[in-house]
């Protein structure tokens, strides 16, 4: 529906001509049925600005400024929008109508709506410190919530009494509003109202203003539901409103990092260790709305998960919601917190210095799209393939802005080339497919060790484990000789590696990570997910030895299991027994055995 105001606004637009507006400040000359001159916007020689009467706006097709009068205005004199619309208004005759969106009643009751609910903010705190507050109380001490936080936070404690609605109608606040606040519930049963939160720590949710505009209420114990929010009402969009954007607004400027997390809680929590930057949606996935408030401060927000199941998953749905968002400079990032912990049990658990480095260790958008996919869809055969690259350019294809969806593309093509590119040095092979290995069988030696061919996930997992830890390198040395390493990229930062692993076997991971920097890896290294996922776990290198041990394991086994398949169809298409190739397979299935023997001591000894 139009508002008064934006009635005005047409008003004034079709009573003043942009030509008048423009030629005030630009010397414009009549070119058919358009104005062209030299733009004020950007520097020029030749005019490419030009000013459409009957359209009513101004276009620059050097540098694409456009808008109507109102826009030009504000840009070209640097004017506030009422500002603009003021002097504008004087200059048509016209008088600015009450200045707000909606009609003066909506305005007078919105500013009680505030005073209402400022009431109830008021009354839940005074409880949290009288003796019916004191379960409420314990409860925000036994987080680690001080006197402080507590104040700033504005936290309070809604008891069991009706004490909310009887406060309020003694302030002469009608039920009627009460109920559309959300504050109160009218029963079904005798007309009468109840109060919304009962026996709950109350966190009042507050616009980018501070203006306080809803509650969420905590229950103390493990009833459910864990957390009621206020619902929708004529002052509070749960869509809009990101928890403590009025706090984190001025310091997330400044430091340009915000960090979005999952829960009000989390926020609290980073605040006390001096995160002050943190936000969060209320109970829902983050929302375009959201998202584009957030990028009014920061143009990467980083958003904050724990590294399980549940967290990927919804890092994934942020990631759908933003594809058609994205512009060039704007994106987001992510951080994965280990072991299903959040910020504020990860605060806990670890503190400060700890939360800093999981927050330097963020994944690009990109990366998590390219991760989504190469993990969940099967790439084995030309067709898989086929599909998955498929899938990826779809996604992309989503993607509004054509530069970015251009890069995305770009970077998505590469990535698939990497990735199913065939491992460059296998050896030459024989007609029969198999020469070493023949000669072994019939020199009945034990065969050639088995090639540990090393696919992306594997290869970036074991590689940059050894990046974190250069000593695996070391202890690994027999089996880094038979790696296979499919990724050319990843061969050449590994053989980097042994070489400066080699020239000082004592080599921090810090110092080897620069000197690998200098060594012209520093773009391929930024890519590397799984260092930072390494680091950001609190890494340990006994768990991590395991883990290698079992992924070569693991591809030894694939390979192996390979061989014995072409093995068996060749004894089926030779026309007699041939003892080559039996002794040929069963030395194979021998090196199986033991190599499933070796994996399950592993699983056994853990
Ligand atoms: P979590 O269940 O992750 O809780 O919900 P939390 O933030 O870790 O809270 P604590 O540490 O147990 O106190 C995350 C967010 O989901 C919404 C809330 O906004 C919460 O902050 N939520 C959760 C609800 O709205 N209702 C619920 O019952 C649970
Ligand atoms: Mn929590």
């Amino acid at each position: 529906m139009e508002t008064d105001f934006q009635k005005f606004l047409d008003e004034l637009r079709s009573r003043l001509s942009v030509a008048d507006v423009v030629g005030a400040k630009v010397k414009l000359v009549r070119k058919g049925k358009e104005y062209m001159g030299l733009c004020p916007f950007h520097n020029e020689k030749t005019p490419s600005f030009t000013v459409n009467e009957a359209k009513g706006f101004y276009h620059c097709f050097g540098c694409g400024a456009h808008g109507d009068i109102i826009k030009f205005e504000m840009e070209a004199n640097g004017l506030p929008f009422m500002d603009a619309v003021t002097k504008l208004a004087n200059k048509a005759g016209l008088r600015v109508p009450q200045i707000s969106h909606e009609n003066p009643e909506e305005v007078q009751k919105r500013s009680s709506w505030y005073e209402i609910t400022e009431l109830a903010a008021t009354y839940f705190e005074k409880n949290l410190r009288l003796p019916i507050g004191q379960e409420g109380m314990a409860y925000f001490l036994r987080r680690g919530f001080d006197e402080n936080i507590i104040k700033k936070f504005r936290l309070g404690y809604a008891p069991d009494n009706n004490g909310l609605c009887a406060w309020l109608a003694s302030k002469n606040v009608r039920e009627s509003d009460m109920i559309e606040l959300g504050l109160a519930v009218l029963s079904e049963k005798n007309g009468k109202i109840y109060d919304f939160f009962r026996n709950r720590v109350i966190i009042p949710i507050m616009d980018k203003r501070g203006k306080v505009i809803a509650f969420g209420g905590r229950v103390m114990g493990n009833e459910q539901p864990k957390y009621l929010n206020s619902p929708d009402t004529p002052i509070f969009n749960k869509r809009r409103v990101l928890y403590n954007l009025n706090y984190a607004r001025d310091k997330a400027f400044e430091k340009r990092r915000i960090v979005i997390c999952e829960g009000y809680m989390d926020v609290i929590a980073q605040a006390k260790f001096g995160f002050d930057y943190a936000v969060a949606p209320l109970g829902t996935a983050l929302t375009e709305e959201q998202i584009a408030e957030a990028w009014k401060i920061c143009p990467e927000p980083t958003l904050c998960f724990d590294g399980d199941g549940a967290g990927i998953k919804a890092a994934i749905r942020s990631a759908d919601r933003v594809l058609p968002m994205l512009k060039a400079g704007y994106s987001l990032k992510y951080v994965f917190l280990p072991d299903k912990m959040d910020p504020d049990e990860f605060l806990k658990a670890k503190g400060a210095d700890e939360y800093e480095k999981a927050l330097e260790h963020t994944v690009p958008l990109a990366d998590l799209l390219w991760r989504k996919n190469i993990e969940s869809l099967p790439t084995d055969t030309p067709e898989q393939k086929a599909l998955f690259e498929k899938t990826v350019l779809e996604e992309v294809g989503k993607i509004g802005d054509e530069k970015v969806r251009s890069y995305y593309l770009q970077d998505m093509k590469k990535r698939i080339y990497d990735n199913f590119r065939q491992p460059i040095n296998t050896a030459p092979k024989s007609e029969k497919g198999y020469s070493k290995r023949n000669v072994a069988a019939k020199t009945k030696m034990r065969p050639q060790p088995i090639k540990i061919t090393l696919d992306d996930l594997v290869g970036k997992f074991i590689v940059s484990a050894m990046l974190c830890f250069p000593s695996l390198i070391g202890e690994y040395e027999e089996k880094t000789g038979m790696f296979e390493i499919s990724n050319p990229d990843l061969k050449q930062l590994f053989e980097k590696m042994i070489e400066i692993y080699h020239e000082n076997e004592d080599i921090s991971y810090i110092d080897f990570y620069h000197m690998l920097q200098n060594k012209g890896f520093d773009k391929y290294l930024s890519g590397l997910w799984e260092v930072k996922m390494i680091r950001g776990q609190n890494p340990d290198i006994r768990k991590l030895r395991k883990e290698i041990n079992n992924k070569i394991i693991e591809m030894q086994l694939q390979q192996l299991e390979k061989e014995m398949k072409q093995s068996l169809r060749e004894m089926e298409a030779s026309e007699s027994f041939s003892e080559t190739l039996f002794e040929r397979y069963n030395m194979l299935e021998k090196e199986r055995n033991i190599l499933l023997t070796q994996q399950h001591e592993d699983d056994i000894i853990s």
